[in-house]
């Protein structure tokens, strides 16, 4: 997601900073700023939209003095706000004594703002991190930096990973990390470093330590203290000798991007719920007017529009929206609907799923729909992107830059949007009662925690990896919630391996598919337990293997019957039949993956591929 760099020491600091964020562009951003240490007083701050290029040539129109010597740097990737000058990083106060950048939600963040504005504060940004800004002014006046920062961030509820510069010590930066991403601490002769990711800081220092959740370190040029934010004690580091290349930097250490992005499922689908998933009360906080209007109440049907990844998300979504809203739902491939004359009118709400929030044919098909009278909400993972522009509102996917074409967390994160927005809509329209509200958003509140301990499987992912590489088709078998997932995971094996997969509703397969099976198709069987289609899943099974068709089969973990039946296994917990589609999707994108890689292909570039479809 977002990038930090810091740096004090003595040297110029500009170059050393714009370096950082040039480093840290992979991570994918919107807009980039610097707050430099000036030494009259104040802190100067010079923030652009856009790609670095734009702040580098705003840098060299201003005048930053050349003994600046520390100072800090940002790159962002919108949350809260559009990407615009005021809404980029570093943000002050009121006044310019402090500057702050931060990665993270904060989630009580309305509720301090409209304390802030009661006390006199006013605020330029429609961020969450400006908060933060005005709360450290507030507190400087009371203590030394030092201390003005824990005091600052005790306020704050939710994630976060920031770095403050303040006037009254300039040399001296404080960083703290609650979640909110990785925060790195480099040492050097004279000069210390912080950043988001090590890319940052591999040109000037390999030494390294990171901190750990609740931690806050005081780095100076002299040296840097680690104190625990809880206890205020010091805490020790073990400084480490980085080894890795400025690519390896860049992934994080993972050989590919995919596997990176497959890895940080979690956190992006944890980062997607928090501050809106809200279990004790079952209600779900969504941002901006539209999502209590009236509207919400009227409307008649509703329509889900996607491509590829996104158009399967939307199948899921469709699901859950059917089970607890018992309204219509419609779901299109974009691309179709917007050359059919479609049937939507303004009693129509549109669900328009969208990663890149660019793909030509979802954008078009937002604007038929538009002119058609439709009420538009984008599920979109790129604030700012031109389908977010054009939506009444917008369910924002927090699952950072994807940078692998095949895209992994980008899927999950829309399968949790959709969830939000189910329970939003139930929650509204009264189709949920608030103890059933609060019982999904508790198991929901579960999930990335599960999704970690099926991530572990590797060593049993790659082992069947290996298995089932020397096959040239693939059938891939799913009922109810785990069709689409069937179909999302013959995609992904298609798109980075080349191998011919297909997926299809258990249910079909008699209708044709079924005379390709012999012992060279190998079929991937989603039976769970939890399923109400689970007997027709094994019956689907034993169909196959009276066909000499060899069987992997997605099962929940202990189920003794299923495990039996197939020739291999992939395992995940036993969860809710309409949650499992976020679990079982993952070992079908690890074996993808591993599958590729023993292919020796292209994983993160595949051929013929783009990662944003803006031409049709
Ligand atoms: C598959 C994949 C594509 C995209 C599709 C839509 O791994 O990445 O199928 O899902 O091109 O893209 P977005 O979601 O950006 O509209």
């Amino acid at each position: 997601m977002c990038g930090i760099v810091g740096y004090t020491g003595f040297k110029p600091a500009t170059p050393i900073l714009l370096n950082g964020l040039v480093k840290l562009e992979y991570r994918g951003y919107d807009s980039a700023g610097l707050a430099l240490a000036a030494r009259n007083g104040s802190v100067q701050i010079i923030k652009k939209v856009g790609k670095i290029h734009n702040l580098i040539s705003t840098v060299k129109h201003s005048k930053i003095s050349p003994n600046v010597t520390s100072g800090i740097g940002h790159t962002r990737w919108a949350t809260h706000g559009q990407p615009t000058d005021i809404n980029a990083h570093p943000h002050s106060g009121c006044g310019n004594n402090v500057a702050v950048v931060h990665n993270g939600i904060i989630e009580n963040y309305q509720q301090l703002k409209d304390q802030l504005k009661a006390k006199g504060h006013r605020f330029k940004s429609q961020t969450d991190s400006e908060v933060l800004a005005h709360l450290l002014e507030d507190e400087l006046k009371k203590y030394p930096v030092e201390k003005a920062v824990p005091q600052a961030l005790a306020k704050i509820e939710g994630t976060y990973s920031v770095v403050i510069i303040d006037q009254s010590k300039p040399d001296t930066l404080i960083g703290a990390r609650s979640g909110g991403g990785a925060l790195v601490v480099g040492l050097g002769k004279g000069e210390n470093f912080l950043a988001s990711d090590v890319s940052a800081l591999l040109a000037y220092t390999r030494e390294v330590f990171y901190l750990e959740d609740h931690e806050m370190v005081i780095v100076t040029p002299q040296g840097v203290t680690v104190l625990n934010l809880s206890n205020g004690k010091t805490v020790k580091k073990q400084v480490a000798e980085i080894a890795w290349t400025a690519e390896q930097a860049e992934k994080g250490g993972y050989p590919h991007f995919m596997l990176k992005e497959i890895m940080e499922q979690p956190t992006a689908l944890q980062d997607t719920f928090t501050g809106r998933l809200d279990p004790s009360t079952g209600k779900v906080i969504l941002e901006g007017a539209f999502w209590s209007s009236p509207y919400l109440k009227q409307f008649k049907k509703i329509t889900l529009l996607g491509m590829g990844t996104s158009y399967y998300a939307a199948l899921v979504g469709k699901f859950l929206l059917e089970k607890y809203l018992r309204i219509q739902v419609e779901v299109d491939n974009a691309s179709e609907f917007r050359y059919r004359n479609p049937i939507v009118d303004k009693k129509t709400l549109v669900v328009v799923i969208s990663q890149s929030g660019e793909t030509v044919d979802t954008l078009t098909a937002l604007r038929e729909a538009k002119s058609k009278g439709a009420k538009i909400i984008a599920i979109c993972n790129v604030m700012g992107s031109s389908v977010t522009r054009e939506s009444e509102a917008v369910l924002l996917t927090r699952a950072g830059p994807e940078i692998g074409v095949a895209s992994t967390k980008a899927f999950t994160t829309q399968l949790g949007a959709f969830w939000l927005l189910t329970l939003h809509l139930a929650g509204v329209r009264r189709a949920m009662k608030p103890a059933e509200l609060r019982k999904k958003s508790h198991e929901l509140a579960k999930v990335p925690l599960q999704m970690e301990s099926v991530l572990k499987q590797t060593k049993a992912i790659e082992k069947v990896a290996k298995e089932y590489s020397t096959y040239f088709n693939f059938l891939y078998l799913g009922r109810g919630f785990q069709y689409p997932i069937a179909l999302e995971g013959a995609l992904k094996l298609k798109e980075i391996s080349y191998i011919h997969a297909e997926g299809y509703p258990g249910g079909e397969m008699k209708h044709g598919p079924i005379a390709l099976i012999d012992s060279k198709m190998p079929v991937v069987a989603i039976a769970l337990k939890s399923s109400s289609t689970y007997e027709k899943m094994l019956n689907n099974i034993e169909e196959v293997k009276a066909r000499k068709g060899k069987i992997l089969a997605v099962i929940e973990k202990g189920d003794k019957e299923a495990r039996r039946k197939a020739n291999s296994v992939l395992e995940i917990p036993a969860v809710a039949e309409d949650i499992s589609p976020m679990l079982s999707v993952l070992p079908l994108q690890l074996m993808a993956y591993e599958i590729a890689k023993l292919k020796r292909r292209e994983i993160d570039q595949p051929r013929n591929l783009a990662k944003s479809v803006t031409v049709e």
